[in-house]
């Protein structure tokens, strides 16, 4: 594993950047980074390593050491320059569909909301034949159902079982014709959620799915499908299907409680009106993103990563941590708050990475209890919560990480996105092939 020197003073982190490719969109020429260009020797930045720093107190992020000194790199206003191409000088395609996300959701979002409601056309489901409903998916498509399951029960007030595909095709599942089965997958080709739809049907149930491949075998075979719309994804780890996907489901779950009146035509308009608003928060997410690359920086070189939450928040620590492992390979695991005590406590020790989520407000009491007692263990904690209660849990962590407030259910949909950008800036720093990871695969057609 490539890990360069890293040092962190009082005021700075320092390390080695091998072969930085930084590369602006052009508005206007002359300004810093040109000289940066030239002080490298052409377009690419070709020298093996580069000394630089992230000054504590800098909005901007990277100052390199030249040779009369250090030279920071301004970001003019209006324009933008970031490092988006990996060590090898390529363009990372993970990044760019992290980058893409609001316009991804502004396409699954904005069409199905007319009036304050959910409408989804074609779409005919009658939801009082149903008694239950049961997810099924892979990987980061089970993580969006389990994010469904809190959601889809809290308010439409209907059972929801969340099942791995792989293991619902052995475990003699019951299922009847009163059951709907919601089938989750970006690719609609992976083989095991197939075999586990065509036993769900065989069985009697109505299928739908959520898709991004449009005519994939899974939206073939499936009665209904609900599509994301979030375009080619060529990375191999998830990023802008798995937000679409959970905003199609958070749709299905307001439609649902609509259908079955266990929420007020107000609460629909509240609801829609922070689904469409959204895309806009991620973008803001998005704009504050040196923040999170200099966290990447402080924590790149650990080993072993418990990322810990309770309710939505665990259900997005799943993903969060499996972004990492996938991408970065850091040993990383996720645990539901309350299990702590049970067991994984015990692998806390001074200088171990607890990513603490506390995004879910109303248990933010017990995730700052819960940050009091890792911390007490010498655990260095990087925090995820929302704008309102950062100060509260800023005094009490290493580090936060800060989206902005929005309806309960939505919090994981904009709570993934810096965990996708802090995966990200790990593995760019570890010099990870992070689009396409060792032994991993983007559709897995095969058992
Ligand atoms: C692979 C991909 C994951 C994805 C999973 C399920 O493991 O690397 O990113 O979540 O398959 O794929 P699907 O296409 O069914 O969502």
């Amino acid at each position: 594993m490539r890990v360069w020197m890293f040092r962190t003073w009082k005021t700075a982190s320092f390390c080695f950047l091998r072969n930085l490719c930084m590369r602006r969109r052009l508005r206007k020429g002359g300004d810093s980074i040109n000289s940066f260009m030239a002080w490298v020797g052409g377009k690419k930045a070709l020298r093996d390593e580069i000394l630089a720093r992230f000054p504590r107190n800098y909005k901007r992020y990277i100052e390199v050491f030249g040779g009369a000194g250090w030279v920071l790199f301004h970001k003019p206003p209006g324009n933008d320059f970031e490092v988006f191409n990996d060590f090898n000088g390529n363009l990372v395609n993970l990044y760019r569909c992290v980058r893409e996300q609001p316009e991804a959701l502004r396409r699954a979002i904005l069409p199905r909301i007319k009036d304050g409601a959910v409408v989804f056309d074609g779409l005919m489901l009658d939801s009082s034949r149903y008694d239950c409903i049961k997810i099924i998916a892979c990987g980061s498509s089970y993580h969006v159902g389990m994010v469904g399951k809190y959601n889809l029960e809290k308010l439409a007030r209907i059972p929801v079982e969340v099942v791995l595909a792989s293991e619902f095709r052995y475990c003699d599942p019951i299922i009847d014709s009163r059951t709907l089965v919601v089938v989750i997958s970006q690719s609609g080709e992976t083989l095991d959620t197939m075999a586990a739809l065509r036993e769900a049907k065989s069985l009697g149930a109505r299928i739908l799915s959520i898709v991004n491949v449009v005519g994939s075998s899974i939206a073939r075979e499936s009665d209904d499908v609900l599509y994301t719309w979030a375009g080619p994804e060529i990375a191999v780890a998830t990023t802008k299907a798995y937000s679409t996907q959970m905003a199609v489901l958070d749709l299905l779950a307001i439609y649902l409680a609509g259908q079955r009146k266990t929420i007020t035509a107000e609460d629909m308009r509240r609801l829609t009106s922070a689904i469409a608003a959204l895309p806009a928060q991620v973008e803001q997410i998005l704009s504050n993103r040196e923040q999170i690359q200099y966290y990447a920086s402080q924590y790149f070189n650990h080993d072993s990563v418990f990322f810990i939450g309770r309710n939505l928040d665990y259900a997005l620590g799943m993903e969060g941590s499996l972004k990492l492992k996938e991408i970065s390979y850091i040993h990383s695991e996720a645990y539901a708050s309350g299990e702590l005590k049970h067991g994984t406590i015990s692998l806390i020790e001074p200088g171990t990475l607890v990513v603490a989520l506390g995004s879910y407000t109303p248990l933010f009491d017990k995730a700052m209890s819960n940050v009091i007692e890792v911390k007490a263990r010498g655990a260095s904690v990087l925090a995820l919560a929302t704008e309102s209660h950062r100060a509260e849990m800023e005094s009490r962590v290493d580090g936060i990480l800060t989206i902005p407030d929005t309806e309960l259910m939505f919090l994981p949909l904009l709570g993934v996105v810096p965990l996708q950008l802090f995966a990200y800036y790990v593995a760019l720093q570890r010099g990870c092939d992070i689009d396409k990871p060792r032994n991993l695969a983007k559709s897995v057609t095969v058992e």
